[in-house]
Parts: structure tokens; C-alpha cells; sequence
């Protein structure tokens, strides 16, 4: 398939940081069973990626801004355009050799994103969508799950950690999908749940506490495989607010109901029994 000189760039970004990343895996399967850890092992490989991307990117495109979870942000003299970066999508399950992660790379033109890129270096499942152009998944067009019924649909979340998030509303959120789908799901990398809800792997997703870099290219081929996207409350302000709600256009208004049903103190008492 002919990709455009775009994704190109960002493919091939891709491609190298997460040939370093492949091979990184393999050695922190060795380093599980040393005292040490692979901790520190990781947080090298982390950033050892993020710079892969920013040069590689800025190669091809080096008036850019960038933004990066590792780097933090830096200004290009082109003030319309900006990377957005997570070299390593999935750290907990790279961390325990779980070969669920990814690299996901967005271009945000005046503050709209135009591309997204989410890749998994285990797999080489590499899904792209350029806006107005759809989504594919290795270069096979992809839609979001045409499933109506909540009994029949799988889907993903986010868990909030002690001390980290709101614990009683998210009990009280998983409580109320336990009672009206089929399944619901926890991988541990944002952005590949976002690209799985776009190949129609999983009906919806919704997740807090989250960042530009985890939203970014996944909202993206959400959108151009079809589906819809929003913050908790139905809104546009996901990568502000650092949240997401997405599925096809009935799982998405669905799961939006049950998220505000959930949000009742009613419903939080009866999660808590
Ligand atoms: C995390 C993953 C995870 C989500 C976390 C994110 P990281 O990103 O996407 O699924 O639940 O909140 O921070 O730290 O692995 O890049
Ligand atoms: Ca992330
Ligand atoms: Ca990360």
C-alpha cells in the first residue's frame, strides 16, 4: 500500500524505535528473575525510544514542535504543528515481559490532530489513520464493531490505583459494566485499546487519569474507522480533561449513560456493599 510522505515519517519513527524496543523486551524477560528488577533497565529503554522518534521525526519535519512523556515539550518555529509522542504506551506490561505495548505517534495541526500512528514492535500490528483518509490496521482498512446489543460487546477500562483517581467512582463504574456487558477487559496500554475499538477487537473503552500522549493518535483512528469519541461527559475535551469514552455510535451514547448513572451516590453506595 502507498502510504502519504507523512505517514512515512512516522512509520519509519515507528519502525526503528520499536526495533530497539523488540529487543529491549528480551532482556528484561531475563532480568525478572534477577533481585535487581528491570526497573531501571526500562526506564532506560523508555527513553532511549522517545529520542529514536524525536530525531527521527525531526529528520523529516524539523520545525515541529514536540511533545513527549519522557522530554516534556519543546517548541518548533512551525507554531501550527506538534508531535505527540508516547514512546512506550504499556510500561507495567513491557515491565513484566507482557508483549502488550506500544509506540503511538500523533501530528496535532492547530490543535486538531491530522495523524495518528499506534504500534506494537511484539506483534508488528501497526494501525494508522490520517484524518478525512481512514484507519488501517497493516495496511487493511478498519472499522469499528457494528455490535448493538450490551450483552453481546466486550469492553476495556482503565483502574485507577490506590491513591491515584477517583476509587469509588470507578468502582461504582465497573460495577454497572459488570451488570450490562459481556466482558470487560484491563491491558494496561491506553493507546492499543483506543486502536483495538477502532479494528472492532473490542466494542468500547473508557478510561481517566490519562494523558495527551495516551488520547492523541488513538481518538484519531477511532474517528476514521467510524466510530465516536468524547470525554466522560459527552464533551470534546479529552485531551484536556485526560479522558475518553469510545465505541461505535450506540456503545459509545451507552456507555455514557451507564458513566453518569454511575456517577449517582446511589450507585456508588451499592457498588461499595
Ligand atoms: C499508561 C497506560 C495504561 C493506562 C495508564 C497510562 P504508560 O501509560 O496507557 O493503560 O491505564 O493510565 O498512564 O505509563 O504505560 O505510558
Ligand atoms: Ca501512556
Ligand atoms: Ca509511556
Amino acid at each position: 500500500m502507498q502510504h502519504s510522505a507523512l505517514l512515512n515519517v512516522m512509520i519509519k519513527a515507528a519502525a526503528r524505535a520499536g526495533r530497539n524496543l523488540k529487543r529491549d523486551l528480551g532482556e528484561v524477560e531475563h532480568l525478572q528473575v534477577s533481585l535487581k528488577g528491570p526497573r531501571n533497565f526500562v526506564t532506560a529503554a523508555d527513553r532511549k525510544a522517545e529520542e529514536i522518534l524525536r530525531t527521527e521525526l525531526a529528520k523529516a519535519r524539523p520545525n515541529y514542535g514536540f511533545l513527549g512523556e519522557e522530554g516534556g515539550a519543546h517548541s518548533g518555529s512551525d507554531t501550527s504543528h506538534r508531535w505527540i509522542v508516547d514512546p512506550l504506551d504499556g510500561t507495567t506490561n513491557f515491565l513484566h515481559g507482557i508483549p502488550h505495548f506500544a509506540v503511538s505517534i500523533a501530528l496535532e495541526r492547530d490543535r486538531g490532530i491530522v495523524a495518528g500512528l499506534v504500534y506494537n514492535p511484539a506483534n508488528d500490528d501497526l494501525f494508522v489513520a490520517e484524518r478525512g483518509k481512514g484507519a488501517y490496521l497493516n495496511d487493511r482498512r478498519i472499522r469499528v464493531a457494528a455490535r448493538a446489543r450490551l450483552a453481546e460487546a466486550v469492553v476495556a477500562c482503565g483502574l485507577p490505583h490506590y491513591g491515584r483517581g477517583d476509587l469509588a467512582r470507578a468502582r461504582a463504574e465497573i460495577f454497572a459494566a459488570q451488570q450490562n456487558f459481556a466482558g470487560l477487559r484491563r491491558y494496561g496500554a491506553a493507546t492499543l485499546d483506543l486502536a483495538w475499538v477502532a479494528a472492532g477487537r473490542l466494542d468500547g473503552y473508557w478510561e481517566r487519569d490519562l494523558s495527551p500522549w495516551d488520547l492523541a493518535a488513538g481518538s484519531l483512528l477511532v474517528r476514521e474507522a467510524g466510530g465516536f469519541v468524547s470525554d466522560c461527559d459527552g464533551n470534546d475535551a479529552i485531551m484536556t480533561k485526560g479522558e475518553i469514552v469510545a465505541g461505535n455510535e450506540t456503545m459509545h451514547r451507552e456507555l455514557l449513560r451507564l458513566l453518569k448513572e454511575a456517577g449517582k451516590p446511589a450507585a456508588q453506595e451499592a457498588a461499595a456493599q
